[in-house]
């Protein structure tokens, strides 16, 4: 039996399951995207301790006692620049890579706020997406580092539409 700590809540877990069908079916945390089921998508990435990791290639016993963080953990002003972003920039087309793709950004500007095009590319360099080229990703994540630190008032709250991750 093992804690795990989850978007702030510790869940108690008795077996050893697979992570990504826990964090989805149990939890109901359906930001995280069942891809490919093989380390090569991307789509499940989630947070471990402030570290991006692939849930389809973890359990519930390789992060006993660890914190994870999914988008729907994000704090709300977060998740809000982030939707915004990618909505400004064209970001998102059919959204399944989006959530993975919004963990990794996070994750680099939680280390890194102002990072360089060349840094975004690298932070998102093992997710696929199949729909937008990457571009707008880049200046999607470009957008939303430059509102948390305050640089930016491109992403317009009232004119932009909000989406859901
Ligand atoms: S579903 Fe985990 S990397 Fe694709
Ligand atoms: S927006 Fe469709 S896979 Fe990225």
């Amino acid at each position: 039996m093992f804690d795990i700590d989850v978007n702030g809540t510790v869940y108690t877990v008795e077996e050893d399951l697979d992570l990504l069908d826990w964090l989805r079916q149990k939890l109901r945390l359906t930001s995280v995207k069942n891809g490919c089921g093989e380390g090569v998508c991307g789509a499940c990435t989630v947070l471990v301790d402030g570290w991006v990791r692939r849930a389809c290639q973890l359990s519930t016993a390789k992060v006993a006692g660890r914190k994870l963080v999914t988008v729907e953990g994000l704090p709300e002003r977060q998740k809000e620049i982030f939707a915004r972003a990618f909505a400004k920039a064209g970001a998102v087309q059919c959204g399944f890579c989006t959530p993975g793709m919004v963990i990794c950004a996070k994750a680099l500007l939680d280390w890194n706020p102002d990072p360089t095009a060349q840094e975004i590319r690298e932070a998102i360099r093992h997710n696929i997406c199949r729909c937008t080229g990457y571009v707008k990703i880049e200046q999607a994540i470009a957008l939303a580092a430059r509102v948390l630190r305050g640089e930016d008032g491109l992403v317009d709250f009232t004119k932009t539409r909000a989406i859901t991750l």
